[in-house]
């Protein structure tokens, strides 16, 4: 249990938030859609904890929040159709999800291993003076526990999250009380992803091709074999390791779940580029963050559909 402060929005505020994401905790601030719990999205045990606090059992991939476009230009690729998006609509409740910029410093659990990413500048000036004064993207879900509604309220959060963040910026009810609208752009076509306060005059994806919320159907997997509750490597097997069991390379040497958290989808790539055709993980406990871990590691595991 930590102590949830909450300090009301203004100069104070803004600067203990940012000294906090500083240090690689999450603080949960307004934006005018929903409140967000943020966190520096550079640093994915940063982003763990986020995850954790959430209690999410899974790692959906989470919005990157920036101040501008020429911050966003930095982190994903924008054709002239999501350029002219952003003009229109940043600062504002519309998240598109773009193609993440190669050597970008997002960290890999933002985007659960996803080629994209999903971008927004916010209008709240909370969310707003927080990103200037880190400097850095912040990735932040809405500020509930897992499978709990969005919070809009300060309340609201420290019901859901109170003793598990140390500190609410409380900047009173929010503007629109729903999440932003989210569009991917890709290869000159628009696909709603979620329905939002920005309307495009776009129908919602087909059920297959929905990708938000929860219902990721490109999360990433690797495009080799990959076998779970390893306690040793065969010999084609780059084993990846967790605690006592050493692999190849490992989770976390510790056995740290929020380390093992953080690098888990770098872990994934780094395997695939091995030469030896197969992947094995070491078995990792199920406790807290935990079982994120091991719900990404059995849908990786689990055989794809044709064609996907
Ligand atoms: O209004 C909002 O968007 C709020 C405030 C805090 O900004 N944030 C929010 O974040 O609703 P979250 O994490 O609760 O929802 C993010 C949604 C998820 O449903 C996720 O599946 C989708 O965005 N998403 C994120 N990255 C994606 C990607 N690369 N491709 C497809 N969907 C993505
Ligand atoms: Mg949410």
């Amino acid at each position: 249990m930590v102590q949830t402060k909450v300090l009301p929005y203004g100069p104070a505020a803004i600067a203990e938030a940012a000294r906090l994401i500083g240090g690689g905790q999450p603080v949960a601030v307004p934006t005018e859609t929903v409140y967000g719990l943020a966190a520096d999205a550079t640093d994915g045990a940063a982003v763990a904890l986020v995850y954790e606090a959430k209690g999410r059992p899974s790692f959906n991939p989470l919005i990157v929040h920036v101040r501008d476009i020429d911050q966003a230009i930095g982190l994903a690729g924008f054709d002239d159709q999501a350029l002219a998006l952003a003009q229109l609509h940043w600062p504002g409740p519309l998240t598109l999800v773009l193609p993440l910029r190669r050597g970008s410093a997002i960290a890999s659990l933002v985007t659960a291993g996803l080629p994209t990413v999903a971008l927004r500048a916010p209008a709240h000036p909370a969310m707003r003076e927080l990103l200037e004064a880190c400097g850095r993207p912040l990735a932040a879900p809405s500020a509930n526990a897992s499978g709990r509604i969005s919070p809009t309220r300060a309340e609201h959060v420290l019901a859901g999250l109170g003793g598990r963040i140390p500190l609410i910026v409380d900047g009173g009810p929010t503007a629109h009380g729903i999440e932003s609208t989210i569009v991917a752009v890709a290869r000159g076509k628009l696909r709603l992803l979620r329905p939002g306060p920005i309307d495009l005059g776009l129908s919602p994806a087909r059920a297959e091709a929905v990708e938000a919320p929860g219902q990721l159907a490109s999360h990433y997997a690797p495009a080799k074999p990959l076998r779970l509750d390893a306690a040793e490597r065969e010999a084609d097997e780059w084993l990846i390791g967790f605690g006592q069991v050493a692999g190849d390379s490992t989770l976390s040497a510790g056995g740290d779940l929020v380390e093992a958290a953080a690098c888990l989808f770098d872990r994934l790539h780094e395997a695939e580029r091995q030469p030896r055709p197969r992947i094995a993980v070491a078995p990792v406990p199920a406790r807290g963050i935990g079982a994120a871990v091991n719900d990404r590691l059995r849908r990786a595991a689990s055989p794809r559909p044709a064609g996907s």
